[in-house]
């Protein structure tokens, strides 16, 4: 697990707690959680199948706001708005509820073996926003937020190693970001496509590669376009967001949501989270592997639970189809507190 200079002293504090090469996937684990609460179920994971503990550590990579407050990045509020003057649907959901866009926010992307979660969860929200704001169906580079957005100006994010979610808002706002997507994507239709493929530890098939045993080391910034085939210069190719923001609570977040598209936020992983397959997840046992940024996408309730709906990650292979779903209302393992976006 890699991911802020600080959080790595707390790291070696809870070392020696946690068995790093145990399989992800225990059976212990899966018969706990099913047998202990009813709002979600768990199981065995094809994403993760034979990973272990470490495999899904490298994944983790954000820096959440109940660390030391140095390393938080803080936005500040949305200017010039006031939240809670409109009345906000009691459910909403991004990936059917903005027409036009359901293909484009529908879409689950793959980190692959480095820790972009940060870099997956802001650059989604952005481009989702864009379809939301405009029509835009274009893609947008992860990669060039993975590997540009650094230094002081990104809260010391350190690319595969980890960073922070709201420090690339700002970034988006004060630099843009090109045109990208997934590793597959067609030559010479975007600037940067994700440069790693998506891949699988320690299993037979066919369908994934091998992952890297470590992970991937951070792309270099070279501020020009990988695909060498694509005819815009990257300068050119970078698209702004107008501003970025945090937002503080709940109802904020369902403002933000049904009005605008999928936020960013984070949230403490513990062992039985890989383990989700469907319903309303809670911390049931198991424990703190990381901090993992991903994008809300919408919000609800399931009989009788209140939930965040939202966007990982990890391939349309893990969860439900790449979805999860967490309870709302309570910051359960801190969702509410790293919350972030922009107008674009
Ligand atoms: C998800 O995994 C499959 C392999 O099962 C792969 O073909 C696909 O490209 C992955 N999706 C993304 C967005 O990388
Ligand atoms: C997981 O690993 C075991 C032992 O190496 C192997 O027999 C099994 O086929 C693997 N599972 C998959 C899905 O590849």
């Amino acid at each position: 697990m890699k991911f802020s200079l600080v959080s790595l002293f707390a790291l070696v504090a809870s070392a020696s707690a946690l068995d790093t090469s145990a399989p992800l996937m225990r059976e212990e684990i899966i018969n706990k959680v099913n047998s202990a609460q009813s709002t979600w179920v768990a199981g065995v994971s094809p994403r993760f199948v034979n990973a272990t503990v470490a495999n899904v550590q490298v994944l983790l990579g954000a820096v959440l706001s109940h660390e030391p407050a140095s390393t938080h990045f803080d936005l500040g509020p949305r200017e010039g708005h006031t939240y809670g003057l409109t009345a906000v649907p009691d459910s909403f959901d991004s990936t059917t509820d903005f027409p036009g866009c359901e293909d484009l926010i529908g879409h689950v992307r793959d980190q692959s073996s480095c820790g972009s979660c940060w870099a997956f969860g802001s650059t989604e929200a952005f481009n989702d926003r864009r379809c939301v704001a405009y029509g835009d169906k274009q893609w947008y580079a992860a990669e060039d937020t993975l590997a540009c957005c650094s230094g002081i100006r990104c809260g010391l994010s350190m690319g595969c190693n980890g960073g922070q979610p709201t420090s690339a808002w700002a970034w988006f706002a004060s630099t843009g970001v090109t045109s990208g997507g997934d590793y597959d994507v067609e030559k010479g239709s975007t600037c940067n496509p994700y440069p790693f493929e998506a891949c699988a530890h320690h299993v037979d098939s066919d369908t994934y590669p091998d992952c890297p045993s470590d992970e991937y080391s951070t792309p270099k910034c070279t501020k020009e376009c990988i695909d060498g085939d694509f005819k815009t210069a990257y300068a050119d190719d970078k698209v702004k967001a107008k501003s970025s923001f945090t937002i503080r609570n709940e109802a904020d977040m369902m403002e933000e949501i049904s009005t605008n598209g999928p936020i960013t936020a984070a949230f403490t992983v513990y062992e039985d989270f890989p383990t989700y397959t469907s319903g309303v997840y809670q911390h049931t046992t198991g424990k703190s592997l990381g901090g993992h940024a991903i994008e809300i996408v919408g919000y609800g309730e399931e009989d009788g639970t209140k939930y965040w709906k939202v966007k990982n990650s990890w391939n349309d292979s893990w969860g439900d189809g790449g979805y999860f779903k967490i309870l709302r209302g309570s910051n359960e393992c801190g969702i509410e507190g790293t919350v972030s976006a922009g107008l674009v």
